[in-house]
């Protein structure tokens, strides 16, 4: 079986060859153009998935040595995501399995994110707990087997990535800030400055209050000194990513205490994070967890990890059609 898949719900276009379970190739062009606005431009996304989803498909068969005709089946992002970025995408996948005579399979972008474990060894065994958190999503996911997954705690408001950047932005950091937040606070003190957080019920999340008490410190510590950014960057970031990932991992105990699920996996974009990292190793070893990270390339969006939510789609027979439609919003069931 050999798929491609294609990737273009945000702010990357990539396309992927898997073939027997294995990815030959994941080609990614980002959209550095966003840097201009502080902010991924919806429209402008769109038009950037135009330019580049013909030269990044071509690329992805390049490297895989993959001829159009020996396709089994198109996979595509079907949603969540920005409407206008997940149209390009699904059109072209839509033009090309019609021309090439084969099959359909939509996923679901955070179902993918969490698949990106079953790209490489070692493989998470279920039932296991995924911390799903990207720019868009915050979610505690428990995962059954790969096509059945329940959202067992999530964001209220914000997604942690978005805090991140918002947070970075303030600091007048270029946008995506959530690296930059990551890369200074490695050499920062994260006990230098405390936030206040909110806690909420159950097993869910809210980063919008985060923003507030920050943007109130900030206002707070300038007054008495103009130059209080430029001084303490390294302190700042570092305590701003201390209270972010303490803040995920109070919930994520919760949730293995309450499962009794020791096998702790973390996904999406914010999984690149180092801090998260980190602490997701040395708290799993005090805990007892066996714990996943995904290989960076995996970690923020990419077609390799929809090819592997693909291949387990079609194994199960789920195909899409030519009636599918883009979905902007889908809750993962
Ligand atoms: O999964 P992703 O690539 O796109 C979405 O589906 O949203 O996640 C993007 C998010 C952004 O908010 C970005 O700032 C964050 O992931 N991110 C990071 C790091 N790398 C990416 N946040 C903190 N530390 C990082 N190293
Ligand atoms: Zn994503």
């Amino acid at each position: 079986m050999t798929i491609l898949a294609i990737e273009s719900s945000c702010d990357e276009t990539s396309a992927s060859v898997l073939q027997a379970g294995k990815i030959l190739s994941n080609v990614i062009a980002n959209q550095t153009i966003h840097e201009l606005y502080g902010g991924v431009v919806p429209e402008v996304a769109s038009r950037e998935h135009q330019k580049n989803i013909v030269p990044v498909v071509s690329e992805a068969l390049r490297q895989a040595n993959i001829q159009p005709q020996d396709l089994t089946a198109i996979a595509f992002t079907q949603g969540p995501g920005l409407l206008g970025s997940l149209l390009v995408g699904v059109s072209f996948a839509k033009g090309m399995a019609l021309g090439l005579g084969i099959p359909l399979v939509g996923v679901h972008h955070m179902k993918a994110h969490i698949l990106a474990h079953f790209i490489d060894e070692p493989k998470p065994s279920f039932p296991f707990l995924c911390l799903t958190v990207s720019g868009g999503h915050t979610q505690i996911v428990r995962v059954e087997s790969p096509t059945d997954m329940r959202v067992i705690g999530e964001t209220q408001d914000d997604a942690v990535g978005e805090a991140f950047d918002k947070t970075a932005k303030l600091l007048d950091l270029p946008y995506p800030g959530g690296p930059l937040i990551d890369k200074y606070a490695q050499q920062g003190n994260p006990k230098a400055f405390e936030f206040p957080t909110v806690e909420m019920p159950a097993l869910n999340y809210s980063f919008s209050g985060i923003k507030t008490s920050f943007l109130n410190f900030l206002k707070k510590q300038t007054h008495q000194n103009p130059n209080f950014v430029q001084e303490n960057l390294h302190d700042i970031c570092a305590s701003v990513q201390y209270t972010l990932i303490d803040i995920l991992f109070r919930k994520l105990k919760r949730a293995s205490r309450e499962t009794g699920i020791k096998e702790i996996a973390i996904a999406g974009g914010v999984s690149a994070n180092s801090g998260l990292r980190t602490r997701l190793q040395e708290e799993g070893e005090l805990l007892g967890w066996n714990t996943y990270i995904p290989a960076f390339q995996y970690c923020t969006d990419n077609a390799g990890m929809i090819a592997m939510a693909a291949y387990y789609e079609y194994e199960a027979g789920k195909l899409a059609s030519q009636a599918t439609q883009a979905q902007a919003r889908w809750e993962i069931k």
